[in-house]
């Protein structure tokens, strides 16, 4: 026995646990006996109160409002790395050296490109497609030009498995985009960066080549870092489930860009978007109305963009974008309305009791919106730009978990509260 235990008293017995000891953080009672041994299950819907891995990549203080990359702040990651330079410090638990970079940069440059044979795919789409949906199936179906990565069983295979990803996602996203909006596919110009060649596949045409702006190009780095990691989210908690079962590493990507998508998760970005202009447009909708309708039990409105599970204090990635949004709108000589209304009612919820006795504070999607409109992507494409921020997240989990000697497949219990055994009643006798 651990010098750590605990013991937990039940009716007629107690049991006796190893309490797990973190570098920082929650500590964690060991459970995976209590059932063998004592025939009890815990209940925890949402697995609030559940440690479903021991993880090195990413540490959130929810209270202080403080958030790791590999032990990394996330403020100072964004003020001086790029995206591709977080990526491979989540990947690989050690930010890049010079040669590393470029090396790890050049693979990513040289495979950015689709198989030509996609384009068909693309084509299948009604034009009124969400780009998200788009987005898990094509990570789906470009696996299939790939077996060897479908079973990946040598590191080499894995390594290689992520960088096609990595590099490819951006040009299944502004695909996506230009099929939505009827024009011609941009093919990747490996001249420019990540950034730089996602803006040139989404913005230029065949006709003219939209001038990338260095500006934009830096607050998207800093955006996709804030985005790419945030431990056991409910994507990453899917990743890792569904890649549990030894399925391949994109079908467990393409999985959690499906749990981004709810509203409640990474699809709160539009959810907010969608908040704000609403109040925008309805002259009877105030700052009030809205707070009351959020605290309104039998109203489902929420704050969207408000509230987390983790943080209990501002989320850093928040304050961050919020600050950036204000400097890019400033730099274009722009204002946006909806700017003005997110700050109004952020000002007013922190003085409300309800959100304060909650500790519900701006998440992540509250301003993030309000910027991505602000660069030029239309609402639609904000999911999208979620999930490449998070890629290399999702992929940092599906490879720790396919390490880690803990790993079991998922598959949770339950307490059945439904009918106990009774005999069938044939049709003529009902
Ligand atoms: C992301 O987990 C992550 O790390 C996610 C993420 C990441 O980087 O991966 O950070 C990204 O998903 C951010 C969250 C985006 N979603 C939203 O903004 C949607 C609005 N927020 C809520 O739906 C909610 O706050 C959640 C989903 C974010 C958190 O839900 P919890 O932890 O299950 O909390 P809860 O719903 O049990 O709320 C506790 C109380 C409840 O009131 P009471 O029952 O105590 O009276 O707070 C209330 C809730 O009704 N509440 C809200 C609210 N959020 C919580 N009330 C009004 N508006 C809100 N937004």
């Amino acid at each position: 026995m651990s010098e750590h235990t605990a013991s937990i008293g039940l009716e007629t017995k107690s049991f006796d646990a190893d309490v797990l000891q973190p570098s920082v953080g929650n500590q964690g009672v060991d459970i995976r006996k209590l059932r063998p041994e004592t025939g009890y299950v815990t209940f925890d819907p949402g697995f609030a109160n559940t440690a479903m891995a021991r993880s090195s990549i990413t540490y959130i203080d929810g209270a202080a409002g403080q958030l790791l990359y590999r032990g990394y702040d996330i403020e100072a990651v964004a003020a001086g790395a790029s995206f591709l330079e977080v990526a491979y410090l989540l990947l690989y638990g050690k930010l890049p050296n010079i040669t590393e970079l470029a090396s790890w940069e050049a693979d990513v440059s040289s495979h950015t490109m689709l198989n030509e044979e996609m384009r068909s795919f693309f084509d299948a789409f009604p034009r009124r497609a969400h780009p998200m949906a788009v987005l898990a199936s094509a990570t789906y179906a470009i696996s299939t030009f790939y077996d060897v990565y479908r079973r990946p069983t040598r590191i080499q295979e894995i390594d290689a498995g992520a960088r096609t990803l990595i590099a490819k996602m951006p040009t299944i996203a502004a695909w996506a985009y230009k099929k939505s909006i009827g024009e011609p596919y941009m093919y990747p110009n490996n001249e420019y960066s990540y950034v730089e060649n996602f803006l040139h596949m989404m913005f230029s045409r065949p006709t003219e080549i939209t001038p990338i702006d260095p500006a934009i190009v830096k607050a998207l780095n800093v955006l996709l870092i804030l985005h790419a990691d945030h431990e056991m989210n409910c994507s990453t908690a899917t990743v890792r489930s569904v890649g549990s079962s030894r399925a391949n590493m994109f079908a467990s990507v393409a999985a959690g860009m499906g749990a981004l998508w709810g509203p409640l998760h990474g699809g709160a970005n539009s959810a907010v978007i969608e908040m704000l202009q609403a109040i925008h447009d309805d002259p009877d909708a105030t700052i009030e109305s809205t707070l009351e309708r959020a605290k309104d039990k039998d109203d489902d409105f929420k704050l969207m963009g408000f509230g987390h599970r983790v943080y209990t204090n501002y989320d850093p990635r928040a304050k961050a974008i919020s600050t950036f949004a204000q400097e890019m709108l400033d730099r274009m000589d722009a204002s946006d309305p909806l700017l003005d209304i997110a700050r109004e009612l952020e000002a007013a919820a922190l003085e409300d009791d309800y959100f304060v006795e909650r500790k519900l504070f701006p998440n992540v999607d509250f301003y993030s919106g309000i910027i991505f409109r602000a660069l030029g992507f239309p609402e639609r494409m904000f999911t999208v730009l979620f999930s490449i921020g998070r890629l290399p997240g999702w992929i940092a989990h599906w490879m720790e978990m396919n390490r880690d000697p803990d790993t079991r497949i998922m598959r949770p219990r339950q307490i059945y509260v439904g009918e106990c055994a009774r005999p069938y009643v044939p049709l003529e006798d009902r």
